[in-house]
């Protein structure tokens, strides 16, 4: 029948005869389907197993450690960790277009994950081994799909739409083909990830890049995370997290309007909440977040994060608008 403990049984046996004595690798992303798939493969073939985890500063604060200590901490998992976050932020200067944002931060993590690749392709091959798979997260919805919309698929799939150089040549495995999301959780939570992974809402690649509208910087990028989670924090104490689909939080950093705080004028950015409910993000409504809830947030952002005098919420549904804000 059909348990997810069937389902860990039975992937484990096909990756392990799929596998033989041959190298592993994955890209982790710090979302839940890549670091399923990861602890799936790695309770089936252990050390053959070789995790890469681009960091490349555009994921929310604490989102990095939870990858490089929990993650390994609760799995075993061998991980390489390549800090990119100059790389990244170098190749956004300047840059403000959304799409713009999308390219260069795809076309950096193929960059970035490429060279890892080779390097544990040399490492292998000094010791006599053989690399010759790569996990993908890829879930049911994602086969059905067959690449639909978003940039998920851009740094999912670039392993088998061509992006590979020719020299380099790996079968994938995808043990997450047959599984929808909350099934893919279950198996998280069986192989005993951490919970704040495992329940992860929808985070979109690019991360933070497109949650600043304008150039993005270290500063504001420091800035946002702190807005970022505060509202996260407030949003779980309020055991809103599994009610609502996601809640973008969005810096509008070339925007300024006036304000007043203790004995002065402030000219500061304002802050964009953008909770909403959805069941595949295909449609989705602005989430009736309780006042309270919203008071407490805004009051905390204004007075904790510097340069923010104005919260505002977004109150239009998709469509017309979308779920991000670029
Ligand atoms: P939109 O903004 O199109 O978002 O309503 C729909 C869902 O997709 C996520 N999203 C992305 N995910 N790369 C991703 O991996 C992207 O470039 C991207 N853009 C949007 C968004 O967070 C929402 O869940």
């Amino acid at each position: 029948d059909w348990t997810m403990g069937n389902v860990i049984a039975d992937q484990v046996a096909a990756i392990r005869e799929q596998v033989g004595d041959k190298q592993v690798i994955c890209a982790l992303s710090g979302g839940v389907d890549s670091a399923v798939a990861a602890a799936l493969v790695h309770k089936a073939v252990g050390e053959q197993l070789t995790c890469v985890f681009v960091d490349h500063g555009l994921l929310r604060a604490g989102e990095a450690e939870q990858v490089e200590k929990d993650y390994v901490a609760s799995t075993g998992i061998k991980l390489k960790v390549v800090d990119a976050q100059e790389q990244f932020l170098g190749a956004l200067a300047g840059v403000t277009d959304p799409e713009q944002k999308r390219k260069i931060v795809g076309r950096e993590f193929i960059r970035t994950f490429e060279a890892a690749e080779r390097e544990l392709i040399a490492e292998a091959g000094a010791h006599g081994e053989t690399v010759q798979f790569l996990v993908q997260g890829t879930l049911y919805p994602d086969v059905v799909e067959s690449g639909g919309g978003t940039g998920t698929a851009n740094i999912k799939s670039h392993h088998n739409v061509g992006g590979l150089p020719e020299d380099l040549q790996f079968q994938l495995i995808e043990p997450l083909r047959t599984l929808f999301k909350d099934e893919v959780r279950q198996v998280g939570l069986e192989l005993g990830l951490p919970e704040a992974i495992v329940w992860r809402q929808p985070f979109p690649g690019p991360g933070l890049s497109i949650r600043i509208i304008g150039e993005v910087t270290a500063d504001r990028l420091a800035l946002l995370r702190q807005a970022d989670a505060i509202v996260r924090e407030e949003m779980s104490a309020a055991g809103l997290d599994r009610s609502i689909w996601q809640c973008p939080v969005v810096l509008l950093a070339d925007v300024r309007s006036v304000g007043v705080q203790g004995d002065g004028r402030t000219y500061g950015h304002p802050i964009v909440l953008r909770p909403v409910t959805s069941e595949d993000a295909m449609t989705a409504d602005w989430a009736r977040v309780p006042f309270e809830v919203l008071s407490t947030i805004s009051t905390r952002i204004t007075n904790e994060v510097a340069d923010v005098n104005r919260v505002v919420l977004d109150v239009t549904s998709k469509p017309p608008g979308t779920i991000e804000w670029e």
